[in-house]
């Protein structure tokens, strides 16, 4: 599994789809941290940069060479279109050169994914909360390759919208890990961050979030007052994760859904975990909760997704191309 999505280069072996051989990660996460989020083009530059030596490693962590595997699995979209072209090049160059079949991913098919390599026992259907830096959707899995999206942010993603906030109150970026690294010391209740009201019940919308604690910030800066970061940080998590909550508790009843899931970088965030632990457990709902490691973009989950695609038929020509968007239901390549 291959991974170039956005500032992760990464690879992995996975055998059948569960078993995790081996999972390297390269990133440009510190580079990019000078500039306060992701340069597309710094990020481009460093997967072309990093990409042969990580898929070698990964291979050579496995005590394998590419004739051992049965397929080159690799996102081809969504992601930042300079980045992800980087994966797919590399792995349709791999694939032809060894004759080995080439299976494009969706990413956040991935991410759901990486829950399989964490519950050996998860099988379909189940309903999913994928909530990472570029997209936020609630998503009933209804088989590995089939997908229903009941609902999804209308404007930001939870992690955007996270990172941008951190930027804000002049965390570290990523904003989204440093907001669940301060929370526990600061007052989630100091202030109320706005729960939008949408026509479509299991929609998300952040932006209003964004913008308030964007006005708070500055009002205050005006008046010379001393920001309260940990208190802003710790109620703005509160906003953002009880609103992923109440959707995903909305979807789960209606639709009559008792395995729950999460996935995406947001997924690692401690509030979210906890709160959504708690709901499951006050329905009896069984929760799925990917480990923090496969939380992230890695190349396990890809592999993982990729062996599914590949049971179900699934193969790319070598004139695959990646995708800046591409709907999770209905991906064309
Ligand atoms: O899935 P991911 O690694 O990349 C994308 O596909 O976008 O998600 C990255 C996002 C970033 O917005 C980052 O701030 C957020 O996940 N994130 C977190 C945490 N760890 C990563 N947000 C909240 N709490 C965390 N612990
Ligand atoms: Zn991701």
């Amino acid at each position: 599994g291959i991974e170039s999505t956005c500032d992760e280069t990464a690879a992995a072996i996975v055998e059948d789809g569960r078993k995790v051989i081996s999972n390297v990660i390269s990133t440009s996460v510190r580079e990019q941290a000078l500039y306060g989020g992701v340069v597309p083009e710094i990020a481009s530059r460093r997967h072309a940069e990093y990409i042969s030596a990580t898929v070698d490693k990964a291979l050579s962590d496995a005590g394998m060479t590419i004739r051992d595997v049965d397929a080159v699995a690799v996102t081809f979209a969504p992601g930042l279109i300079g980045a992800v072209l980087v994966g797919v090049n590399f792995a349709k160059g791999l694939a032809y050169a060894a004759g080995k079949p080439l299976v494009p991913v969706h990413h956040l098919r991935g991410h759901i994914a990486a829950n399989y390599l964490t519950h050996p026992e998860l099988k379909p259907p189940f309903l999913c909360l994928v909530a990472s830096g570029g997209h936020s959707h609630i998503v009933a899995v209804e088989d590995y390759t089939t997908y229903k999206v009941l609902g999804k942010t209308r404007d930001d993603a939870a992690g955007e919208a996270l990172d941008k906030a951190g930027r804000t109150l002049g965390l570290p970026y990523p904003g989204g890990i440093s907001i669940d690294k301060i929370s526990p010391t600061g007052d989630e209740n100091a202030f109320a961050f706005p729960h939008p009201r949408l026509d479509t019940p299991y929609d998300f919308s952040f932006s209003g979030l964004k913008t308030a604690v964007i006005n708070i910030v500055h009002r205050m800066e005006q008046k010379g007052e001393t920001l309260p970061v940990a208190d802003l940080a710790a109620s703005f998590q509160k906003g953002v994760t009880d609103c992923l909550v109440e959707k995903l508790e909305k979807a789960a009843t209606d639709y009559g859904y008792t395995s729950i899931a999460l996935a995406g970088g947001v997924s690692a965030n401690s509030r979210l975990r906890r709160e959504t632990d708690r709901l499951c457990r006050q329905k009896g709902w069984q929760l799925h909760l990917p480990a923090l490691k496969y939380c992230g973009d890695n190349g396990a989950m890809v592999g993982a997704q990729g062996y599914y695609e590949y049971v179900s038929g699934v193969r790319a020509q070598p004139d695959l191309n990646a995708y800046a968007t591409m709907p999770i239901d209905r991906p064309t390549f």
